[in-house]
């Protein structure tokens, strides 16, 4: 199978060598690639925003399988063309990637599908905001309806904050403050079928303890030894299934990647949000974990498949490790020189704002490698990750410390 991968950020290289290890794939191609998945795909320059651009080249390639990471060509319809051409896509329509394009829409089919969520109101004027803000209390939590790239929320005690950020939305939920441990839960959907990942954890804020601003993600690890033992089947039932019916009901099924971000509180799980698309940098702590071929996977998804396929897990933890570049989020300085990388067993890193230059590899993004490191826990997969990103230089760069400290403190008292 020829295959074309879109994107190219870490969640792409994990997702590349996913793809390149199973037999099933004979030929891969990304675009636009970075330069450690040109290490084993061939990789062609693109702008992703561009759909008829990502249609040519897949017709070009002759390809049978796209697979879509990123949310923007999502949300601009990229898949929709493709299919119209014939061509079978990983990733959903449009329509449906507006589960992630709009908090709204989000939150309105999840009432549709009895979805438990934190109450919310849409607000469009500074009256609404305000009722809004006081009706809820501190802390605040404000989203921006559209895209953001994960940076579009703010949760404070601040009053004035949250006012200042919904005041510079278009349009703003605002919803009650969930209180309780964050969990990522990817469903893999065909449409109607529907099959839960293994939970991961992601870390959101910049900084140790979760302090600083959100960020795309910082970190990750699975799996959750902390996790109730229902927690897959219990969001099976009351998150990922309900939400694929309806979507399905209302005529625009959902293919591709459910990205269920949850919260544990004690009167049970709520959705914090939706993606509709592999969460980064959670991908590249599940892929090297699951052990069934993606690659079939993933068009089996794409040609409404899937039903009766069960997935094959490693029972070795992973932990995942961001080096973002100094000034991250808001700033994020680029093109300085990264350092040779280290070879340690059982550790990969993973490329995500990296481009070849005449001074050797520079950082071109706010995050720029993940760190993944695997073994038979999360305090030896933490060790191997840390030890590995210990030894990559890149001026001004920093990582979280703390990254599954907790979790495998907790593991090693059990
Ligand atoms: P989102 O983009 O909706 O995932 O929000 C980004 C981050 O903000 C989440 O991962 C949470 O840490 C936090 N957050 C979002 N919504 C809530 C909420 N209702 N209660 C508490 N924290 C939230
Ligand atoms: N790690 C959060 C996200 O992918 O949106």
């Amino acid at each position: 199978m020829k295959i074309l991968l879109v994107g190219s950020g870490g969640r792409e290289h994990a997702l590349g060598l996913g793809l390149h290890a199973d037999p099933e794939c004979t030929e891969l191609h990304a675009a636009p690639g970075n330069p450690g998945i040109a290490q084993f795909a061939t990789c062609h320059p693109l702008v992703i925003s561009d759909n008829q651009a990502i249609l040519d080249l897949a017709q070009k390639l002759d390809v049978e399988l796209v697979v879509i990471g990123p949310e923007v060509p999502l949300v601009n319809g990229a898949a929709d063309l493709l299919r119209a051409a014939g061509i079978s896509v990983f990733g959903p329509s449009k329509a449906a990637a507006q589960l992630e394009g709009s908090k709204n829409f989000a939150k309105e089919v999840m009432a549709d599908a009895g979805v438990p969520t934190a109450h919310s109101f849409t607000c469009t004027n500074q009256a609404e905001i305000e009722k809004a803000l006081d009706t809820f209390g501190a802390p605040y939590v404000v989203k921006d309806d559209g895209l953001a790239a994960g940076k579009g929320v703010v949760v404070t005690r601040d009053r004035q904050e949250a006012l200042d950020h919904a005041l510079s939305c278009k349009r703003v939920v605002i919803e009650e403050f969930l209180d309780g441990p964050e969990v990522s839960l990817f469903g893999i959907s065909d449409g109607k079928t529907v099959i839960p990942m293994q939970p991961a954890q992601d870390f959101k804020r910049a900084l140790n303890g979760d302090q600083g601003p959100n960020t795309g993600g910082m970190g990750a690890y699975s799996p959750l030894p902390w996790a109730p033992s229902d927690i897959i089947e219990d969001t099976y039932i009351k998150v990922l299934a309900p939400m694929i019916a309806e979507m399905a009901a209302r005529g625009t099924p959902f293919v591709g990647l459910l990205y269920a971000g949850l919260a544990l509180t004690d009167h049970g799980t709520r959705v914090i949000e939706f993606n509709a698309r592999f969460g980064d940098p959670e991908t590249q702590v599940l892929i090297p974990l699951l052990k069934t071929p993606l690659a079939q996977l993933l068009y089996k998804a794409a040609t409404r498949n899937l039903e009766g396929v069960t997935l094959q897990w490693s029972d070795e933890s992973a932990v995942t490790v961001v080096l973002a570049s100094g000034g991250y989020p808001t700033s994020p300085a680029v093109g300085g020189v990264i350092g040779e990388f280290p070879t340690i067993e059982k550790v990969s890193i993973f490329h995500a704002g990296t481009t070849d230059s005449e001074k050797g590899l520079v950082s071109s993004g706010g995050r720029v490698l993940t760190v993944t490191g695997t073994g038979s826990d999360l305090t030896e997969a933490r060790d191997r990750a840390y030890r590995a990103i210990s030894h990559i230089s890149l001026d001004g760069s920093f990582y979280r410390t703390d990254i599954a400290l907790n979790a495998s403190v907790a593991e090693k008292g059990n």
